[in-house]
């Protein structure tokens, strides 16, 4: 069976333990493993990006492999050549394939017709990698995950999906607040509700923060988003600063995917304040990223 990584509800959670727990021991220089020896990763990139694609390529080589990075634009892809057929011809090249693109389907038509393991590394749906990283940053900081709160406030974007799957996936507590107009996904929320997940969706952000371990926030404007007036207005008040960082408990901590806008979805007080752990989550995607190569190639 092809071992891909697209989703957080689509791996099993004792798999996902498994690389929180591989993703350490990189870091830790535990395991020194080097399953990539002789293999190739290829990177296909429709959006741009720094972390994602700087600590896939470290990530590759330091499991022994090749990195390729592909932008679409540049390939028989971006003059409208079928995913089919370059998933079928990628693959009688390379051993896997990370791809960063913007409709959802296009990363699930990659797995469908690619024969080796198909990676998200971001789509307008989902953001998986980065959530392993961030689960793994919380542990480094606050120990087990399981049982803890967790807010997020502000877009119901692609990161508040892979969060709603790694709350049932990890057992913690989800509490979101974003705007009405702006809310999750409602197919992830019913399977979170199915599994009887601890996510709940309010509109006030202070209500989230209160009493939470953990505060999470992204950008109001993600790529590919074409409304960034309307969104500056509807966000405006989910914005993170030092009164809504006072609601969580006095040892929380502060958690952004980067990149970050200060003085919009976050102030510079708190992400640049002794709360923030930002640049420890952005090194252990670097580490997270190893453990999911690793398993992937596994199979
Ligand atoms: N957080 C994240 O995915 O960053 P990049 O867009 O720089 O890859
Ligand atoms: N929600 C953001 C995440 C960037 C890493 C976006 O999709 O642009």
């Amino acid at each position: 069976m092809t071992r891909h990584f697209l989703d957080l509800d689509l791996v099993e959670g004792q798999d996902l333990r498994r690389i929180i727990d591989d993703a350490r021991a990189f870091k830790d220089g535990a395991l020194a493993l080097k399953p990539m020896t002789g293999k190739t990763l290829a990177m296909i990139f429709d959006k741009p990006s720094t972390r994602t694609r700087v600590s896939f390529e470290v990530a590759a080589r330091q499991l022994g492999g090749d990195p390729i990075v592909l932008y679409s634009r540049d390939m028989q892809l971006g003059r409208g050549e079928t995913i089919e057929d370059t998933a079928k011809v990628l693959s009688r090249y390379v051993d896997a394939i990370m791809i960063r693109t913007d409709e959802h389907e296009k990363l699930n038509q990659l797995a469908r017709y690619a024969t080796i393991p198909v990676i998200n590394g971001l789509t307008d749906r989902s953001h998986p990698c980065q959530v392993m990283a961030d689960v793994m940053t919380i542990e480094q900081h606050r120990g087990p995950i399981r049982g803890k709160k967790l807010a997020w406030t502000g877009d119901g974007n692609n990161m508040v999906t892979s969060f709603i799957q790694a709350a049932v996936r990890f057992d913690f507590e989800l509490a979101v607040a974003c705007p009405p107009e702006l809310m999750p996904e409602p197919e992830v929320l019913a399977w979170a509700g199915e599994r009887q997940g601890r996510v709940s969706v309010t509109h006030d952000p202070a209500v989230a923060a209160s009493d939470a371990d953990v505060v999470l926030t992204d950008t109001w404007v993600s790529m590919g988003d074409a409304d960034a007036e309307r969104r500056h207005r509807l966000l405006a008040p989910f914005r993170v600063d030092g009164a809504l960082m006072a609601k969580a408990r006095g040892d929380a901590i502060f958690l952004h995917c980067l990149p970050a806008h200060r003085g919009e979805e976050v102030t510079a007080e708190v992400i640049d304040g002794p709360q923030s752990v930002v640049f420890d989550e952005a090194e252990n995607r670097l580490h997270a990223q190893k453990a999911i190569l690793a398993w992937c190639l596994a199979s």
